[in-house]
């Protein structure tokens, strides 16, 4: 018989400091009404120097495992593209902070498809038995690799978490997790990059330039390529499972601009209206988006048990995946 993965815990956490949109304008060439407009974004969250990824994947995997009613797990998945070091992976001090010394650790490394790329590794290790209960967290610090002077990126990330809990279960039963679809584009890499902090540029080399060692996005052709991937992996992730989209209950997008996620939802022909998100109070928080916008809408009692949820994710990679679940019934977190 073969085995699947289940969802059985979520949890979401954000730094302490919301960020409002006034508060860039003041310092960058910008307006609360640009950003409103153009991404759907009002504020975001940062995490106070000294707070690492860890801090946050932490606060977002204690609720998780609350949730699930379930304190143990043997592997712990973290996805990220704002680790705590280059190395180690920052995975193993997640399972340290946690009390899971001796768990499996590893980094999934997909930027803002992160996430998927993370659930489908778990999701294999369970289906192959190698893994009995899983942790995969969504987290990211963005603030400490955003440039201040990028008025293009500033505006759109954010920090934050998300984390579900996994277990091994039976095929059709609720919270099970698949199929998957995952796909890349390496000759878009310099779309959604940060060019410095590799092994391309030696450490005995040239001091990279300050520009080289943050963020950079190139907004406007990542945008039609965002749109395009996500609404091509969601197709195909349903032919897989054999189901129309009229079967779906639920979108989840990866928050990266509500526009994006409206001209989605219109490619594929869904109402906007099942389309579940939380740009506007937590803008795009790269692998930590898809979790954190479960994780609040099952706190705003929006997700049922049995509902039938897309996720589809887009991000530097290039990379983009999409996999199907059916909500669990979970507590009220
Ligand atoms: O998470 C991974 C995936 N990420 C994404 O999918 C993000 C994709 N891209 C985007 O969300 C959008 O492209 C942005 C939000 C980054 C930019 O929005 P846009 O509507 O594509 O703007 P644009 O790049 O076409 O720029 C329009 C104008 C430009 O000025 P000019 O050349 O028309 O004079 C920009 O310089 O807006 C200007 N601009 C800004 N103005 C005020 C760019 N950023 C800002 C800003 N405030 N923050």
């Amino acid at each position: 018989m073969s085995r699947a993965a289940v969802l059985t815990g979520i949890g979401g956490y954000l730094p302490p400091r919301a960020v409002p949109n006034h508060e860039l304008a003041a310092r960058l060439d910008t307006s609360d009404e640009w950003i409103t407009s153009r991404t759907g974004i009002r504020q975001r969250y940062f995490a106070a120097p000294g707070t690492a990824t860890s801090d946050l994947a932490v606060g977002a995997a204690e609720r998780a495992l609350k949730s699930s009613g379930e304190p143990v797990v043997d592997t712990v998945v973290v996805a990220t593209t704002t680790p705590d070091r280059p190395c180690p992976a920052t995975a193993p001090s997640v399972a340290a902070k946690l009390g899971l010394s001796g768990a499996a650790a590893y980094d999934v490394s997909a930027v803002c498809t992160g996430f998927v790329y993370g659930l489908a590794t778990a999701c294999g290790l369970i289906a192959t038995g190698t893994a009995e209960r899983v942790l995969v967290i969504g987290a990211e610090t963005y603030s400490s690799i955003l440039d201040p002077e990028d008025r293009s990126t500033s505006v759109i990330f954010g920090d934050g978490a998300g984390a579900v809990t996994l277990r091994a279960g039976e095929p059709g039963e609720p919270g099970e997790i698949g199929p998957f679809d995952l796909g890349s584009d390496g000759a878009g890499r310099d779309l959604i990059t940060v060019r410095a902090g590799g092994s391309e540029q030696r450490l005995s080399g040239t001091k990279p330039a300050a520009n080289e060692r943050y963020f950079a996005m190139a907004g406007k052709e990542v945008f039609w390529r965002a749109v395009q991937c996500m609404a091509e992996s969601a197709r195909s992730v349903l032919d897989r499972a054999g189901l129309a989209l009229t079967e779906i209950d639920w979108l989840v997008g990866h928050q990266a601009n509500e526009r994006i996620l409206r001209r989605l939802a219109e490619a594929l022909g869904l109402p906007y209206e099942r389309n579940i998100g939380n740009i506007a109070e937590v803008g795009n928080t790269a692998a930590a988006s898809i979790p954190l916008a479960l994780a609040d809408a099952h706190g705003a009692g929006t997700l049922r048990a049995g509902d039938r949820v897309l996720l589809t994710a887009f991000g530097g990679g290039l990379t983009w995946g999409s996999a199907l679940l059916t909500w669990p019934d979970l507590p009220p977190s």
